[in-house]
């Protein structure tokens, strides 16, 4: 039932978008690549309990292009992973490789995960913040939108996305791509906790 010019406008519209060099990504190659990932990110791109190295393993495509791409240009700085991880050098190709197998690997069959949910927080107050302000963009169950390019936030670890949001606050990173975006500003720091608290609970499957 498929209209016959569906295809080839997908196709065009595959062509104009500036990552798609290549139509398929070599997964063995982006394998090998994530060795120098691994350091940090883990074996798996699973990352690491407490935050410090945030998961990679599962993100969508779009977000992993978009956000190496942040660090490679200087947008975001972080020395140790352009340098030590070898991200500077990676050509565009690659950094589609590295996207498309990290993407792809399934961390509840490898490495499974669960984000502990903190005591001193209101579950049920961070539900009604979330699906209030958060949800338009990240999703109900926060698993992250495409056609916003948003990542997912259930089943990162709660102090690498509290970091994210301290950087959001003092315009260190820019939050949803926009300059003026004012999500975090009127949020006390115990709400930010409950929202957290919450996304904790939205990966128990
Ligand atoms: C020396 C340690 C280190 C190495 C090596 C490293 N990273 Fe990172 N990476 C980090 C840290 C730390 C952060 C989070 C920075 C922050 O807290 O703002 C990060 C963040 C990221 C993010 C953002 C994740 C998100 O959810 O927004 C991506 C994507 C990423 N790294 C990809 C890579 C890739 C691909 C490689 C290999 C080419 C790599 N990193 C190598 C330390 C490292
Ligand atoms: C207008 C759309 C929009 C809304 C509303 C929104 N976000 Fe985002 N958010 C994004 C986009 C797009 C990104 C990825 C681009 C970026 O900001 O770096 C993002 C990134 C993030 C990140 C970084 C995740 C990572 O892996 O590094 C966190 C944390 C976050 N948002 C939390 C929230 C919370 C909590 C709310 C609600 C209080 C919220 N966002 C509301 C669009 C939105």
């Amino acid at each position: 039932m498929r209209h016959p010019l569906t295809r080839s406008l997908l196709l065009a519209l595959v062509a104009l978008t500036p990552f798609s060099l290549q139509a398929d990504p070599d997964l063995a190659r982006g394998k090998a690549l994530n060795r120098q990932c691994a350091l940090c990110h883990g074996f798996h791109g699973q990352g690491i309990i407490g935050g410090k190295y945030p998961r990679l393993a599962g993100l969508p495509e779009y977000y992993l292009l978009s956000m190496m791409e942040k660090y490679k240009s200087g947008e975001l700085d972080y020395q140790a992973m352009t340098v030590v991880g070898g991200l500077r050098n990676l050509s565009a190709e690659d950094i589609q490789n590295l996207a498309a197998f990290l993407s792809d690997v399934d961390l509840a069959t490898v490495a499974p995960l669960d984000i502990p949910t903190p005591e001193d927080a209101d579950v049920e107050n961070g539900e009604d913040l979330y699906q209030g302000d958060c949800k338009s963009c990240h999703g109900r169950k926060a698993e992250g939108s495409k056609k916003k390019e948003s990542p997912p936030l259930a089943g990162q670890y709660s102090e690498y996305l509290a970091r994210q949001i301290e950087m959001f606050k003092k315009k260190d990173r820019i939050h949803a791509d926009d300059e003026e975006d004012e999500t975090f500003a009127a949020y006390e720091p115990q709400e930010i906790k409950d929202i957290l608290a919450y996304i904790t609970t939205l990966d128990d499957k």
